[in-house]
């Protein structure tokens, strides 16, 4: 596990993109899974105005590791919000965009989709492998859509689910741990004051830790990397 701190969201942002670049430029297709909500946003717009020239988009599909089921324009949507903050701005092929269908019966959609990873990605170890997998987690170390309520769907056997959240009980289609734990690298990019105790907890292993999704990201691959800012790494204590 290797931890970055930066000093601002904005430099968070340059560090995973810059890396996304590095990936790309092997020449060969990577695959890569986006993350939602809202920490992405300064990170998306970082890497369209930043490096959008220089990223060999051609060379990388985007999929989702999670996805509300609302239609495409909904403000809720992660793929709308990819649209407005990186997707609009850069020259990506439209075939190389793996959107999950939101408006479609979440159930369907689950099942659609885990079809889509098996066809599209490289499988390995018998599941579909992604290059990247890029995660957010909630403050209450949910990640993906897997929240601590229902983290048995981590274990599932299907490469996607249809979850729900625990307070506005809006569906949403999420990739599972088998997913997650055998990509050939994840990066957690969390940023804010108010994830500071759940950084603290599962990076370090202590209190509740086994209780949050966030803890069971474990990728066999061994890569993991924590993009944090200052304010969500505030309580680690790197003397130990
Ligand atoms: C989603 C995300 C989710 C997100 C965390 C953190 O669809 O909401 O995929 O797992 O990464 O909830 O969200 P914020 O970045 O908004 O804090």
């Amino acid at each position: 596990m290797n931890i970055i701190v930066s000093s601002s969201k904005e430099s968070l942002a340059e560090e995973f993109a810059y890396m996304l670049k590095d990936m790309s430029d092997t020449g060969e297709k990577i695959h890569v899974a986006l993350s939602g909500g809202s920490t992405p946003k300064v990170i998306f717009d970082y890497i369209a105005e930043e490096l959008g020239e220089e990223i060999f988009w051609d060379n990388i599909n985007f999929y989702w590791g999670d996805e509300r089921c609302v239609p495409p324009d909904d403000s809720e949507s992660n793929y709308k919000m990819t649209v407005d903050h990186l997707l609009s701005k850069i020259d990506m092929p439209e075939e190389n965009i793996f959107r999950v269908l939101g408006e479609n019966d979440p159930e369907e959609e689950a099942i659609r989709y885990s079809k889509v990873l098996a066809d599209e990605l490289p499988i390995v170890n018998g599941i579909p492998q992604f290059d990247l997998v890029m995660l957010g987690m909630g403050d209450d170390g949910h990640t993906v859509s897997i929240f601590p309520y229902n983290i048995d769907l981590w274990d599932a056997k299907e490469n996607c689910v249809v979850a729900v959240h625990p307070d506005s009980g809006q569906k949403r289609v999420t990739i599972t741990g088998k997913i997650v734990n055998n990509a050939k690298s994840v990066a957690f990019l969390v940023t804010g004051a108010n994830k500071a105790d759940k950084v603290k907890e599962i990076v370090m292993l202590e209190g509740d830790y086994a209780k949050y999704p966030a803890s069971l990201v474990k990728p066999t691959s061994e890569e993991l990397i924590w993009y944090l800012d200052r304010d969500s790494a505030k309580n680690l204590d790197f003397s130990e």
